[in-house]
């Protein structure tokens, strides 16, 4: 036998201020489906991952949510961990990109780029906000498009027409953070130079590293000449300080592929038998492979390949790149509900059912792939349930019943015996080359045959007849074999499932090599339902819950003034409770003024009876006039999250109805209210 193989294995790392959803678990169920169909064949696989946690998205939404960025992402790693394990993505490691160890790796990889004349410096001029203090990614730059005047475009390009431009082309521009009107700033960047790694690049993409498709794409940009690539930003950024230049710091892309090496050193710190040095020193002979999507490819096969030669440690053996996920034919959509995250997912479903459907769905291409929730029902159930757990249900009983659970010794069906057998290197081959789909073809092949086999043979009729008896024992011990061999091919796909039948087999954890051998003269367990049908239901009780995902996350993030009165509310419906757990109440408002420096807010002054409250609103363009509100009732939704914002924290909502502008309608009650009291 060859020796194993050492290979390390990366999903890409999440970032840190979101959740996951299906999109991104067909990455990870990917990836973990290779590593432990690795781990089966007896090499030893390494699976690392992290959360991505800097940047100034980070930085803005703990901001906005009144914590510490190091909060923010406690939470979140806390969240996402629970969300893998769940779907049985068993990382060896899952640690975070603003450790210790990122922040060594990091300095260390950019002073040796910089040692080596891999390092340029320029002055870069870029919108800065005056009020936040800060340069303004273009993201965060609103105006109006230069091309069609449409109105509330993002920094780079136009949702309407479709142009690109640069920000500094936008009219009107503002800062999508403050509001204010941002002004031109220079400042020294850092560059990494990436034009001097053409010649490798050139080479690398070509060596079998990557698909064709993505070669072919990469190939553009090599041929029309590589750029100069911005690693640094100005504070304020959470992030790691640039070594010797105090307020630049590391652009999150930087670091974060730097963020495998780092976890990956984590882990080693706890596995003593694990050598960094052995996994990434230059020339190193074991195996390196980044599986990502293919919205991420520059960064992993230019700008990595490039930062990892030039500091003097290994590239990858390759960079697995996948297409992205659609559902019901259709980019994922919340007001359809088929933005799905995963915990939304697992509050209703197996995490198996959807490992089997993304296994039997993915190729070794790049090409999307959709979710069909009708497909997924049908699909599953009829593989899994009706093919693969029907073998063992349809025979287990028959052994327990008639040989007190002992299977008899003999092949029964020598032929199918040898299907079975020969089948298995092409089952291993397109496991290896990530050809899932393949793979599941393959092995449900098999199942009909079995299947079909044991249907023929009718155990179950042999069973009522005198004299049949060791007939119907040599049948089903030979179905159980079958059985347990497709157990072997789909246990990467399957682990619960392997678990479950090892249980009933009554034997060690299976092994790939554990194929070859049969069970004879080997007493079972008692046979338990190892797999229930997906309830069509049960999918719709999901759709519906990933709409009300959204109504509470609107509700969350709804404008408590942020100049914007809420969008049109979705036509999803909502349970009664939903609605009654919202705490509206008559307000009495006691003081408005204008909010200096924000020109669409209001601060309110509300008596609710027992309480005042502090509000900001973005109704100030109905109301020039901010006194001619005080003293008059409306109605506000008491227990609204508190929001902090740049002027203070505003402590509820008040409702308001029409189009915005000048037609703003604040609500009141009808004479007699008093305040405090609850509106039902
Ligand atoms: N933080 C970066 C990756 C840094 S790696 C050094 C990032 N994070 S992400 O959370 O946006 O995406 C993580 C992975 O999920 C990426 O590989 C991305 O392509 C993948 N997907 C995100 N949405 C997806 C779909 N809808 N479908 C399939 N994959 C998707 O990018
Ligand atoms: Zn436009």
């Amino acid at each position: 036998m060859s020796e194993p193989r050492q290979i390390l294995v990366t999903s890409a790392l999440p970032y840190a201020n979101g959740s996951i959803h299906l999109g991104h678990m067909l990455e990870y169920i990917q990836t973990d489906m290779w590593v432990r169909y690795q781990k089966l064949r007896g090499n030893q696989c390494l699976y690392v991952c992290a959360d991505d946690a800097h940047g100034s998205a980070i930085m803005l939404r703990a901001e906005k949510e009144g914590i510490t960025p190091e909060q923010l992402i406690a939470n979140v790693q806390a969240e996402h961990s629970a969300d893998f394990a769940d779907f049985l993505v068993d990382f060896d490691n899952f640690h975070s990109t603003h450790s210790e160890e990122n922040r060594e790796l990091s300095s260390l990889i950019y002073t040796r780029l910089r040692d080596a004349g891999h390092i340029a410096t320029r002055s870069v001029t870029q919108y800065f906000d005056p009020e936040k203090g800060m340069f303004l990614a273009d993201r965060f730059i609103k105006g109006t498009c230069p091309k069609c005047a449409t109105e509330d475009q993002y920094g780079d390009n136009c949702e309407k027409c479709g142009a690109t431009y640069a920000p500094t082309e936008l009219k009107n521009p503002k800062s999508a953070i403050s509001g204010a009107t941002p002004v031109l700033r220079d400042s020294q960047h850092f560059f990494f130079k990436l034009p001097d790694f053409q010649a490798m690049l050139q080479q690398w993409t070509r060596s079998g590293t990557l698909q064709d498709a993505v070669a072919n794409k990469l190939a553009e940009w090599l041929d029309s000449g590589l750029q100069e690539w911005d690693i640094s930003r100005d504070a304020p950024y959470f992030g790691f300080e640039i070594p010797g230049e105090p307020g630049k710091y590391f652009y999150v892309w930087l670091d974060a592929p730097i963020g495998y090496m780092a976890s990956f050193k984590n882990l080693c710190a706890r596995r003593p038998e694990l050598d960094f040095d052995a996994f990434w020193r230059e020339g190193s002979e074991t195996e390196l492979y980044h599986f990502i999507g293919k919205d991420i490819v520059n960064f992993h096969a230019l700008f990595w390949p490039a930062m990892l030669e030039g500091a003097g440690f290994r590239k990858p053996t390759a960079v697995n790149v996948h297409g992205y996920l659609t559902v019901n034919g259709a980019k994922m959509s919340k007001s359809r509900g088929t933005f799905i995250k995963a915990r939304t997912y697992l509050d209703h479903l197996q995490p198996e059912y959807l490992r089997y459907y993304y296994a039997a769905k993915l190729g070794r291409g790049v090409d999307d792939l959709d979710l069909n929730l009708e497909d997924f029902v049908q699909k599953v159930n009829s593989d899994l349930v009706g093919k693969v757990v029907n073998i063992a249900s349809r025979c287990a009983g028959f052994i327990h019943k008639g040989n007190d659970g002992v299977m008899v010794a003999g092949d029964a069906a020598p032929e199918l015996s040898e299907a079975f057998l020969a089948a298995a290197p092409s089952i291993a081959e397109a496991y290896e080359a990530r050809d899932f789909g393949r793979a599941m073809r393959e092995i449900m092949a098999l199942a009909d045959r079995a299947n079909a086999w044991i249907a023929d043979k009718a155990p179950w009729s042999l069973a009522k007849q005198e004299g049949k008896q060791d007939e119907v024992q040599a049948i089903c011990a030979q179905g159980i074999n079958l059985f347990r061999q497709l157990v072997i091919f789909l246990k990467p796909v399957l682990p619960i499932l392997a678990a479950d039948a090892e249980a009933f087999l009554n034997v060690a954890p299976l092994t790939w090599n554990d194929h070859q051998s049969r069970l004879e003269n080997h007493k079972l367990n008692p046979f338990k339902a190892l797999m229930s049908r997906i309830e069509p239901a049960k999918v719709e009780a999901m759709v519906a819950a990933s709409k009300e995902d959204l109504l509470a996350a609107e509700a969350k993030t709804a404008p408590a003034g942020n100049g914007e009165l809420t969008k049109d509310p979705l036509s999803a419906e909502i349970e009664f409770d939903t609605f009654a757990a919202v705490d509206l109440r008559v307000a009495l408002i006691v003081k408005a003024e204008a909010v200096p420096g924000a020109d669409k807010l209001l601060q309110l002054t509300l008596d609710i009876g027992d309480e005042r409250r502090n509000v900001f609103s973005g109704i100030k363009s109905a109301y020039p006039d901010p006194s001619q509100l005080e003293g008059r009732l409306t109605m506000m939704v008491a227990n609204l999250k508190p929001r902090k914002m740049r002027f203070g924290v505003s402590e509820g909502m008040v409702m308001a109805a029409g189009p915005g502008g000048e037609e703003i309608y604040l609500l009141s009650p009808d004479s007699g209210a008093k305040p405090g009291q609850r509106i039902k």
